[in-house]
């Protein structure tokens, strides 16, 4: 499957970019960036770094919104300043070309119906894109977007934080009309989440990249212990590049989503399941809790690290 990844690394874009780069039946075919974790530029540095580190600096890595459509810029605190948990990469030269949201169409024109695109920051650069090529959605191979919950948000009571960015955006985005559209939100993401078990198998692993996803998840993990209580680390991302390769990981259901774009409900996901809501034409399948956590942890390891 060809796919185009939109994304604000990020310490789980970070883990979702690796994962993506080392699915067998992943063909990563470009990586946008946009404002979100961190600023722009820190983000294409660190999408920049972490092809360095997989070693596929051939693919081409283009740079997009440095703000949402409208509105003030918003950042996460959940990733340290650098959005890597202050963990440097081990080579950290920026070689990004202008103009995202170009890219994004000129990417899906090239070859209609086989690209899907992969969201897991702000909805920025999609919905430029849209704006550039109104008739888009239709020649993609899907949408594949972590963002949303059917449940509480994860920065304000009612919102995710990559909905919270941008909502007109996503809101566009959701609207579009895109062929197999899965929204994974926090519903299914909280069943995503790193134990410390888990980040002690990674300590164990002699390689590269299992260090540098232990190194950058302990910034993770303390943040998920100061503010919530909770020991591990969400990997939201994450679980959207698995979905991709393994659909039975997460039970979807059909639904029309739309999102508030003001007042205490910014940004916030309003799930109708139509197979309640009859009367609603669903734009979206959404991932609910019914997540097969340890096949997803499984899937995750013996992908990133095969001999091991
Ligand atoms: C989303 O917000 C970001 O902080 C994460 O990278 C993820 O994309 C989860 O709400
Ligand atoms: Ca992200």
């Amino acid at each position: 499957m060809q796919i185009l990844i939109d994304t604000d690394p990020g310490i789980d874009d970070a883990i979702a970019l690796l994962l993506a780069l080392q699915c067998p039946d992943l063909d990563v075919v470009g990586i946008t960036t946009v404002a979100g974790n961190v600023g722009l530029e820190q983000a294409t540095r660190n999408a920049a770094g972490l092809l360095q580190l997989a070693g596929r600096t051939d693919i081409p890595l283009h740079y997009g919104a440095a703000g949402p459509l409208s509105g003030p810029s918003r950042s996460s605190a959940a990733h340290g300043l650098d959005g890597l948990g202050g963990v440097a990469l081990p080579h950290d030269r920026v070689e990004a070309a202008p103009d995202a949201a170009q890219f994004i169409v000129d990417t899906v024109n090239a070859s209609p119906g086989e690209v899907t695109l992969v969201t897991i920051g702000p909805l920025t650069n999609l919905a430029l894109a849209l704006e550039l090529d109104p008739g888009l959605a239709g020649k993609t191979g899907g949408l594949m977007m972590m963002g949303g919950a059917e449940g509480a948000g994860n920065i304000t009571p009612s919102a995710e934080f990559n909905f919270w960015c941008d909502p007109p955006a996503a809101q566009r985005v959701l609207a579009a009309g895109f062929p197999n559209p899965i929204m994974v939100g926090l519903d299914a993401t909280h069943q995503a989440f790193m134990s410390p078990g888990v980040r002690e198998l990674l300590y164990q692993i002699d390689h590269q990249q299992a260090r540098f996803i232990f190194q950058i998840t302990r910034e993770y993990a303390d943040y998920y212990w100061r503010t919530h209580r909770q020991v591990g680390a969400e990997l939201c991302d994450v679980l959207a590049i698995a979905l991709l390769s393994r659909p039975q990981l997460v039970k979807l259901v059909d639904a029309h989503v739309e999102i508030s774009t003001n007042g205490i409900t910014e940004g916030r996901s309003v799930v109708a399941r139509t197979d309640r809501f009859r009367d609603l034409a669903p734009n979206a399948k959404v991932a609910t809790s019914d997540v097969a956590t340890r096949e997803f942890f499984e899937f995750l390891l013996t992908t990133l690290f095969p001999d091991d």
